[in-house]
């Protein structure tokens, strides 16, 4: 029985319409949680998917207040957990407690009305705030004293600057400032997405509840989010696969682990300290036992028939009876991806783009791009989402048409080309062994499994529709696909997204083992630098070679250069400020200057704030999120200055 009871808090007259993020208020009875301090309380979850169990038995405390990480392997019940929170499975057994009067949001699924301008879209993300402009506005015909109250309480809750802090998460998260008064129908679906995204970190709520929210970002929003999430105050649950992201932000993991839910103390790389200690502590205790009861049968094998031993051997059969050895942890999958090699051998130089345009019709993205993919070759292509990244990749692999320019392809060249739209062109009611069954007509049953299983789609994941896979394991199918003509150039629009951590790595090494070439579009930072090793910036409709190294991008992004990197981009790094590189004296003075930046950046923020309690116009909403990002970069170019 779930115990869970909702509650829609009655008595607070505002706040009760328009959730643009699902926001639930529950209750509950359990005092225990109280003395924990805890935000959700798992009791002895028991959830099972067909045959198959997902939980068993589960119990997690989750503190309010926590930075906490969820991870775990494709398809262990993450985003299910989600929906078991959310009440929206039936489950097997167990509880599910939420602190009283808690809120809880998360990314909601579906837009309801694609004609709202985007700025909207976002403010209406606060019920309370929406409700109060009503009163204010006159729209509710609302007495002169009720009105008086909505004015107080719309002061308080910063009511003058809320269409400031939504455009600042939305220029955040990579709109720009003519894009606030958009409809939301105009946008394509990836960025209705982050429109999502921003309406949920906008809502107030006491707990965030995040889905792998980096998946449709790029390199650059990635790490503005990851500042936005580590300076929040509010609570944070984020089911993520990246490290660096995890390292970053969270203060707690809880790890999905046979069928049970492990909560950790401190960031990603503290959890596998942690759970490595342990796990050598129970397989050493584990050893001790077994070694004690081997001794103890020997005594009983040995002296059991001897009638003057008789007395010490029963003893001994009873105490082995009793002993209780605990499991052995369970061995990580140790999970390989293999692409196969390039063959047969063809000319050195792959593909050669000279002096090409592309687009789509009238709209030119990219121009005079000159480009040479050699056999062998590692690149990457870095700048924002929007600059054409995608539509470079889709020229390269011979899927797009150029303008004008010359595109010229080695003889008999195999190129295989993965993007996460193609996703959506698999067959649903397919299974992986049909899908690849389809593609190489010549393989036989046996051929199509061992060719999943390389890219670990196990024997009883590799018969379920395609529709019922987890995000992760419709990812390894594309993977698969991607690799059975053996190509000589793979090239990869964001393969990382929905892997898990194993196969981000099992990637990365498959990456580096393949001998043909490969270009590589993602934002996540660790496959980047494991693999790459010649990066070009695709921006301001250039793509230029960047000599310098990924970690002068990084720098250059967080100083707020990303705008002039295709200018910086051939100066060998030069203009980054590889602030770290420098003498501890200049540093200290370069971290002076920029405090000195922030404190009066800080001070016109809060004078434009006052004058905007009185009136609010465009213009002053402009200059507030130019001062607002303007004020995140300087934080972000202390932080990185200071190491
Ligand atoms: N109707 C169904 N029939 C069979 N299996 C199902 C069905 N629905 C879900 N599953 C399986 O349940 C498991 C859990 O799915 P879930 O989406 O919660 O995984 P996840 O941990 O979020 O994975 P990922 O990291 O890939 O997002 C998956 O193995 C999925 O294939
Ligand atoms: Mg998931």
């Amino acid at each position: 029985m779930v115990k869970i009871i909702n509650r829609i808090n009655a008595t607070k007259i505002y706040r009760k319409t328009f959730f643009t993020a699902i926001s639930l208020q529950w209750h509950r009875s359990h005092t225990d949680a109280f003395a924990r301090n805890s935000m959700i309380d798992i009791e002895n979850l028991t959830y099972r998917v067909g045959a198959r169990l997902l939980f068993e038995d589960a119990t997690l405390h989750l503190p309010s207040g926590g930075k906490i990480g969820l991870i775990g392997p494709n398809g262990c019940g993450k985003t299910t957990l989600f929906r078991i929170i959310f009440g929206e499975e039936k489950i097997d057994g167990g509880e599910i407690f939420i602190k009283p009067g808690a809120k809880l949001v998360r990314v909601k699924q579906e837009i309801d009305d694609f004609e709202l301008p985007l700025i909207e879209f976002i403010v209406r993300a606060d019920a309370e705030f929406v409700q109060l402009r009503r009163i204010i506005d006159g729209a509710e015909n609302a007495s002169a004293e009720d009105v008086s109250h909505a004015c107080d309480r719309y002061a308080m809750i910063d009511g003058y600057s809320a269409e400031a802090r939504a455009a600042n998460i939305l220029i955040g998260l990579g709109f720009g400032n003519v894009d606030m008064g958009k409809k939301l129908r105009e946008f394509s679906g990836g960025w209705q997405v982050r429109a999502s995204l921003a309406a949920t970190l906008f809502a107030p709520s006491d707990c965030l509840l995040l889905d792998e929210p980096t998946n449709h970002l790029d390199l650059e929003t990635a790490m503005w989010l990851e500042n936005f999430l580590r300076k929040t105050d509010k609570m944070l649950l984020m089911i993520s696969h990246e490290k660096q992201f995890l390292n970053k932000i969270c203060n707690y993991i809880v790890s999905i682990s046979d069928r049970h839910l492990l909560l950790f103390r401190g960031n990603y790389d503290t959890h596998v300290a942690t759970r490595d200690r342990q796990e050598t502590a129970l397989v050493k205790n584990i050893e001790n036992l077994q070694k004690k009861r081997e001794h103890m049968q020997s005594f009983v094998d040995r002296f059991g028939a001897k009638a003057t031993k008789a007395k010490q051997a029963q003893s001994r059969i009873k105490a082995i009876e009793k002993m209780e050895i605990p499991k052995m942890p369970s061995v990580p999958s140790g999970m390989k991806i293999s692409f196969s090699q390039p063959r047969p051998r063809v000319d050195k130089k792959l593909i050669t783009l000279e002096n090409v345009t592309a687009g789509y019709g009238e709209k030119i993205v990219l121009k005079s791009v000159n480009l040479c993919v050699t056999f062998g070759e590692k690149i990457a292509l870095l700048g924002a989402n929007g600059n054409g990244k995608s539509t470079l990749a889709k020229v390269l692999s011979g899927r797009l048409a150029p303008i004008s320019g010359k595109v010229t392809a080695a003889k008999n060249l195999k190129i295989s080309y993965f993007s996460q739209q193609q996703a959506d062109e698999l067959n649903m009611e397919s299974t992986p062994t049909e899908t690849i069954g389809k593609i190489a007509r010549s393989f036989s049953e046996t051929q199509v499994r061992a060719h999943l299983a390389r890219f670990g789609i196990t024997q009883a994941r590799s018969g379920t529709q395609t529709k019922n896979l987890s995000g992760g394991e419709k990812a390894r199918v594309l993977l698969a696909i991607n690799s059975i003509f053996e190509p000589h150039a793979m090239i990869f629009d964001e393969p990382t997204n929905h892997l898990d951590i194993d196969a981000r790595e099992a990637l990365v090494a498959a990456i580096n083992a393949y001998e043909g070439a490969v270009v590589l579009i993602t934002h996540d930072f660790f496959a980047l630098s494991k693999t790459c090793d010649k990066f070009f910036i695709v921006s301001g409709g250039k793509c230029t070679p960047f000599d310098g190294t990924l970690e002068d991008y990084r720098a250059l992004l967080l100083s707020g250069g990303a705008e002039q990197t295709s200018a910086a981009a051939g100066a060998k790094g030069a203009k980054a400020p590889s602030a770290a590189k420098n003498e501890n004296k200049s540093r200290t003075r370069q971290l002076l200057a920029l405090e000195k930046m922030i404190a009066e950046m800080e001070k016109e923020k809060a004078n434009l704030e006052k004058k905007m309690s009185n009136s609010c116009d465009a213009d002053a909403c402009k200059l507030y999120a130019d001062i607002c990002k303007k004020l995140t970069q300087l934080e972000n170019e202390w932080l990185s200055a200071n190491g």
